[in-house]
């Protein structure tokens, strides 16, 4: 693990956040594998959503990435547009480029799950850049899942399962809801800075309904209850910064953009997040900056 030694000389913890990569590639698949939702995603692309994704955004930042030599990489969801195999081989690929799987901690997104895939082709494509420590096994992870580089614990929650079409909204249900409380209680006693990787924002209001957690008050009681240091989410295609409420203190929510997307607003320009981490004489302190790509008129 590699550590960055701070002004005041303690070392101090690199945490990079990246999200929502879109990678589309449906001249892969025949036809019958567009007789259900992706159908609808599929359109959504040809419409509008193609127009906003570039995968060479992602190859730059990537690149920016890897010399920032960070001790963690966090990516939340939408790897793929369609959840197609060709898909996630190509995810596996930008993920690589970020790091090794020891050192890149993904979780699902909505559209990785946007119809039922088999594990194989899909999302155990990328097994490894979702495996918990306690390790992989041959089908899915139990979520949440939990990886360890002291003095950050680092909490991946699953919020995507295939919904309706029109429907975007994510849940994370009562079981991991449960396994979650007791995660965060062990870590905390360990005296670890809790970040939680998650897809759908956690707070009510961030995105529409039919795109939103179902289970958004259920989480946000037990963030309330249990605390965490820092929460980190994809889905809205958008830098954001908000606040959730703790325990003691509000817990940070930082939202990051896609990491393809091509836009004239910054804050919905392709970017990742740079959170530096270090336990100080009060407390933990954080440093986050923004690293977003040059604009058209740069
Ligand atoms: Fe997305």
């Amino acid at each position: 693990m590699s550590l960055v030694k701070c002004a005041s000389g303690a070392a101090a913890f690199t945490l990079i956040h990246l999200s929502d990569f879109h990678h589309c590639r449906p001249g892969t698949a025949g036809p019958d594998r567009f007789l259900n939702k992706r159908l609808f995603s599929l359109l959504s692309w040809r419409l509008r959503r193609g127009r906003e994704h570039r995968e060479e955004h992602l190859e730059l930042l990537a690149r920016a990435v890897r010399a920032e030599a960070a001790d963690m990489v966090a990516v939340t969801g939408d790897l793929t547009q369609l959840a197609l195999p060709a898909e996630f081989r190509q995810a596996r690929e930008s993920l690589s480029a970020l790091g090794p799987a020891e050192r890149v901690f993904a979780v699902p997104g909505n559209h990785d799950a946007l119809v039922k895939v088999p594990w194989r082709e899909g999302l155990g494509v990328v097994s490894d850049f979702m495996a918990p420590d306690s390790g992989g096994g041959q089908g899915p992870p139990t979520f949440p899942t939990l990886r360890v580089r002291a003095p950050v614990a680092l909490i991946g929650v699953a919020t995507a399962r295939p919904t309706p079409p029109f429907s975007a909204a994510g849940r994370v249900g009562a079981a991991q809801l449960r396994r979650l409380a007791d995660l965060l209680t062990e870590t905390a006693r360990e005296r670890l800075f809790r970040v939680l990787l998650i897809h759908h924002p956690p707070l009510p209001g961030m995105v529409p309904r039919r795109k939103a957690l179902t289970d958004a008050a259920a989480l946000c009681a037990l963030i309330r209850r249990c605390g965490a240091e820092l929460v980190l989410h994809g889905h809205c295609h958008r830098l954001s910064r908000s606040q959730a409420a703790g325990p003691a203190a509000p817990v940070p929510v930082l939202g990051v953009s896609s990491a393809t997307a091509r836009s004239d607003h910054p804050e919905r320009r392709a970017a990742f997040r740079r959170i530096r981490i270090r336990r100080g004489a009060h407390g933990w302190e954080t440093r986050v900056q923004e690293h977003l790509l040059a604009g058209p008129d740069a």
